[in-house]
């Protein structure tokens, strides 16, 4: 089968846990399959925001604990931080995230809704070898893509700590005229992500991009 979209994303074989297992029996209950179940759940909340690739789901559980009258979708492929996810919905019963368990692309590559008032990625996977820039998931399309789906004015927030994905989100943005640099912040983090922290051990800046949709 022909994929539509390169692999963006790492496969590891990180070990799941039992607890992570038993969580996961339960996705469904916390699941969004289609743009239209987001719009249909956005009506019961303020504004609605989405964080692609989750992790270990640090921000995303801060963001909604901090946020009940907004909801939070989480997108993630990696089986292990939705299992995390699950569980820590469940144990602080939260009731303001959504997930949608596959490539985002998928979601976004449906009929448009203008439903998002943020986006937020924290360092997507790299990909640090040429031959695998290809797979990066900030390119044009990913930017055109996701315009698509925002309110006028809404924020898209992209960080990384690899100086040469960072160039190329730079000069993405300053082609693209979807849109224009933000002074503000749509999110307020109170720690390091699992990824920022790595790159900060190991000596890397970070690098930060703060936008907002051109209507
Ligand atoms: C480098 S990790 C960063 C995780 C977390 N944001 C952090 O900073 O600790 C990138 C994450 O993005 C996820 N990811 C990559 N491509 C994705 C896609 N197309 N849709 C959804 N998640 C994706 C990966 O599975 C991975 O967990």
């Amino acid at each position: 089968m022909q994929l539509k979209f390169l692999p963006s994303f790492v496969k590891r074989k990180g070990r799941i846990t039992k607890k992570q297992t038993h969580s996961l029996s339960s996705l469904s209950e916390f699941s969004v399959k289609s743009i239209q179940e987001v719009e249909d759940f956005s009506k019961h909340f303020d504004k609605c925001y989405l964080e692609i690739g989750f992790g270990n789901a640090e921000n995303i559980i801060f963001q909604a604990i901090n946020n009940p009258s907004y909801l939070f979708i989480g997108s993630e492929v990696y089986m292990s931080g939705i299992g995390t996810l699950v569980s820590s919905i469940k144990e602080n019963n939260i009731n303001n995230i959504k997930i949608f368990s596959d490539d985002i692309r998928i979601l976004l590559d449906q009929s448009p809704k203008i439903v998002f008032d943020s986006v937020i990625i924290i360092c997507p996977d790299p990909w640090p070898k040429e031959k695998h820039h290809k797979r990066r998931l900030i390119n044009k399309s990913f930017l055109e893509m996701v315009h698509d789906f925002m309110k006028d004015d809404s924020n898209i927030y992209i960080s990384t700590d690899w100086e040469n994905y960072a160039e190329s989100i730079s000069e993405l943005f300053v082609k693209n005229k979807l849109f224009k640099p933000s002074s503000n912040k749509s999110f307020q983090k109170d720690s390091l992500s699992k990824f920022e922290r790595r790159g900060k051990d190991e000596g890397r800046e970070l690098f930060e991009f703060n936008y907002k949709k051109v209507s």
